[in-house]
């Protein structure tokens, strides 16, 4: 197999890799009261070893008492938990590696499992997180307000930290979902509507303040899915036109990158086409796109929370599809988690190497 073409280099504004491989982002819950700590630095840095071209962070919330639902979820904001990010960042560059976090809020959530409760409650647009799941309060305008302004401020520290670029977590539900989502958000005011214009409204108002924090070289990822958790099978945007109409104004509003969420790459996403969710988005919005799910795996990652393990297979459809200019970057999650020299093995041709993956790399962080 012949993967020459994935080990080429891409730059765009302030980032500048080697290699078209990203790390996708895993929440992995090792950063006690959400402060990272120098064992999650040296989980990354081994990535940057392994010849990861870009690291994105696991999910890393904003400054919002309620924005996670898990004590040991990262914070990316206060002096502990930023002097933590400092110390990845730095190792990762030490290592030759470049790095973004994923700027996330979750919005609705189910309680979780530990027990453990933010001090506020839950909030989103209509304080739902499905139909009819109602666990949280509806954000006023000024709770909008201050959390577009808490985006902004961890774009700005992710840069003043020196990462590479950031990921603005607009995907499976989240906050950022819940808004572009008609069953989640059922606001009157100019935040909800019929409309995916009318819905992208806060989407548009988080992107252009992150853009306005960071500057125009700086390189803004953002990542959406069509699918759920609670609904795999969910699409937003049910045509190509209904897919334009939410992506290009989050382009126009600043987006670099369109980062799309998919279970499993090779699965198309209209009828009437082979082009997947990023070949779709590269066509109609005209950006660079990373494509993900379950590259190099025989199981997709809803199975792997269900237990399941996956074993190694062939990158021949990746690499068609690469070949053709669908998508410019490939994401990998759990074959990352199990193995940090994933992709020098890749690289080097050592495919009986691969190990595939297994549920016990879940349950600690694999060095
Ligand atoms: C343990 C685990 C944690 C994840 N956490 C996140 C997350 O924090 N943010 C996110 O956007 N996706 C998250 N995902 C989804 C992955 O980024 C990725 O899209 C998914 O695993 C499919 O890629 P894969 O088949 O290569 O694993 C997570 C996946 C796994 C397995």
């Amino acid at each position: 197999m012949d993967t020459s073409n994935l080990f080429t280099p891409f730059s765009l504004k302030s980032l500048n890799l080697k290699n078209r491989i990203v790390m996708a982002p895993m929440t992995r819950s090792f950063s006690p009261n959400g402060i990272p700590t120098d064992t999650v630095a040296s989980y990354y840095q081994k990535r940057a070893e392994g010849e990861v071209g870009l690291i994105l962070s696991e999910g890393t919330v904003i400054n919002r008492a309620s924005a996670s639902n898990d004590a040991n979820v990262p914070h990316f904001y206060g002096n502990e938990a930023l002097n933590g990010w400092q110390k990845v960042i730095n190792e990762v560059h030490a290592a030759g590696g470049k790095m973004g976090p994923q700027i996330w809020h979750m919005g609705i959530m189910d309680n979780h499992h530990s027990g453990w409760v933010p001090p506020v409650p839950f909030e989103g647009p209509s304080g739902l997180n499905r139909p009819g799941n109602r666990n949280g309060n509806t954000m006023s305008e000024k709770d909008i307000e201050d959390t577009i302004i808490a985006f902004g401020q961890a774009a700005a520290d992710a840069k003043r930290l020196g990462f590479d670029t950031i990921e603005i977590h607009g995907a499976h539900g989240y906050l950022i979902d819940q808004f572009f989502n008609p069953e989640t958000n059922l606001r009157t005011d100019i935040y909800g509507g019929k409309t995916i214009k009318e819905r992208n409204h806060f989407a548009i108002e988080v992107i252009k303040e992150i853009r306005k924090q960071v500057g125009n070289d700086f390189a803004i990822i953002m990542r959406v899915s069509q699918f759920k958790p609670s609904d795999y099978n969910y699409k937003l945007a049910k045509n190509p036109q209904e897919l334009d109409a939410w992506l290009t104004p989050l382009v126009d509003a600043g987006v670099d990158i369109l980062h799309c969420s998919q279970r499993r790459f090779w699965e198309p996403e209209f009828e009437k086409s082979d082009l997947n969710f990023a070949g779709w988005a590269k066509i109609l919005t005209g950006v660079p796109t990373i494509t993900v799910g379950s590259v190099g795996l025989s199981g997709d990652f809803f199975g792997a929370f269900a237990g399941e393990s996956s074993e190694p297979t062939s990158l021949d459809e990746l690499n068609r599809r690469f070949d053709r200019g669908d998508f410019d970057l490939v994401a990998v999650g759990r074959p990352l988690l199990s193995d940090p020299n994933w992709v020098a093995k890749i690289k080097a041709g050592k495919t009986n190497e691969l190990v595939g993956f297994s549920k016990e790399a879940l349950g600690e962080l694999v060095l």
